[in-house]
């Protein structure tokens, strides 16, 4: 398995160019089974989860083209006309729960769909649930037999949707299911998060009749049939954030381009509160960092408030600030595995359910540690960066699930980092 060696201590300077969303690219790519039209998406980042949910796709008799690799942002056509196998296997669906997502359009479409249930993970027990109730409102008859959920509709029927909780997956499954669905769908608290105006955008160049995305209340009209287009993927919001947490904890001065700033209001604002100077330009932002962060207190929520997927990242800067911030997550009952790990390495972090108590320390140091999760790893990187001496993170698969060419992007940025076989 593969680790990295990281040599800390060693201030981020100079530009990397973020990559294309995995959490946008991975519903996009599902809705290519909405339409018997190739689909063309750009953009598209080169991750372990974006191949395992290509895999998916094309065991159900997706065609898949690719143009483009390495270090280059692929585009991948992807023409579901053959499509034959509306089934997503166990093996595929327990490494990337994401897979859920093949469940909405594969009931519009086919009209039945056999998906894996995912399990829990070591964020959470994360039930789907609200996507299962959302199908069943809209007609479709669920049953979980032998650890799949099975889903028979002859044609989804509108209907008015009320999720128990904001989801960000549940409301793509239920927004693509509803795309093709016989009337109109209300998605009421859905989630506003940007891959979910993404992928809206891109239903709407296919020929949905979509409004609201981005606002709690989405609003579908169904329609006989979609068609193909060319959709050119967002930047990642969250690998943008982690570079500038790196940057911030090792005193940096980098720029990143191709991405945006207009995703990230509530990060970037908790990086000025922590004494970072941020310019922000048309598709790139710049952050300096100051001699010493200060302590930056936050809570999860979901968008346009903290993201959980930077709460790792954050506790992992304050871990060197000046003073004590008190982070609370709210959206996952497990998201602190890498606490006992950043505590490894010097870190003053106490945990009290769902807060986490963190002074900060002048100092961290190197040693080896543990990756849990895909955030929880970034966030070792991170501390890792700024930290005296070697760290070595084992189990680093979880980054590769989400960090296109972490290594490779963090050496041009002047980091001492290696892959280590
Ligand atoms: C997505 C993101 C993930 C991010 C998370 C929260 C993708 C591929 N993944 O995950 O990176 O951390 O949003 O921003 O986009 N829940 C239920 N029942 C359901 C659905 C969700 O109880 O049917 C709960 C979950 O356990 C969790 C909360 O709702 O506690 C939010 O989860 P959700 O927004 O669905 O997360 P994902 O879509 O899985």
């Amino acid at each position: 398995m593969d680790k990295l060696l990281i040599e800390g201590g060693t201030a981020l300077t100079g530009e990397a160019i973020i990559s294309g969303a995995k959490n946008a690219a991975l519903p996009l790519l599902c809705a290519a089974l909405l339409t018997r039209e190739p689909l063309t998406l750009t953009n598209v980042p080169a991750l372990h989860d974006i191949a395992t949910m290509l895999k998916l796709l094309a065991q159900m008799g997706v065609k898949i083209e690719k143009v483009g690799s390495g270090s280059t942002a692929e585009t991948i056509t992807l023409d579901a006309s053959g499509l034959h196998n509306p089934v997503a296997p166990y093996e595929l669906v327990k490494t990337m729960r994401a897979s859920v997502l093949v469940l909405g359009p594969l009931a519009a479409r086919c009209g039945e769909a056999r998906v894996s249930l995912p399990g829990g993970c070591a964020i959470g027990a994360r039930p789907v649930d609200q996507h299962i109730k959302g199908l069943n409102a809209m007609g479709a008859e669920t049953a979980v037999e032998q650890g799949y959920v099975q889903v028979r509709a002859s044609r989804l029927k509108g209907a008015r949707l009320f999720t128990d909780m904001v989801t960000v997956t549940g409301t793509e499954n239920l927004m693509m299911a509803a795309c093709l669905a016989d009337g109109e769908t209300v998605i009421e608290n859905a989630a506003r998060e940007p891959e979910v105006v993404d992928l809206a955008n891109c239903l709407v160049a296919m020929g949905a009749r979509i409004s609201g995305a981005g606002t709690d209340v989405i609003r579908i009209r169904g329609v006989g049939r979609l068609s193909g287009t060319t959709h050119r993927i967002m930047p990642d919001r969250i690998e943008t954030g982690t570079y500038l947490c790196a940057a911030a904890a090792t005193g940096g001065d980098i720029r990143l381009t191709r991405t945006s700033a207009c995703y990230l209001d509530a990060v970037i604002d908790k990086l000025m509160d922590a004494g970072c100077e941020i310019t922000v330009e048309r598709d790139a932002i710049r952050l300096k960092a100051p001699a010493r962060l200060n302590a930056v207190s936050l809570r999860t929520s979901p968008y346009p408030a903290f993201p959980t997927d930077m709460q790792a990242q954050f506790m992992a800067i304050n871990t060197l600030a000046e003073g004590t911030a008190v982070i609370r997550e709210t959206i996952f009952e497990n998201r602190f595995m890498h606490a006992v790990e950043l505590i490894r390495l010097g870190a003053d972090i106490r945990i009290d359910g769902n807060t986490a108590i963190v002074r900060g320390v002048p100092a961290l140091q190197g040693a080896t540690v543990m990756a849990t999760d895909l955030r929880a790893s970034a966030s070792l990187v991170i501390a890792g960066l700024a930290a005296r001496g070697e760290t070595l993170i084992e189990r680093i698969y979880h980054l590769d699930r989400g960090y296109e060419h972490i290594e490779t992007k963090l050496a041009a940025l002047g980091a001492r980092v290696k892959r280590v076989k």
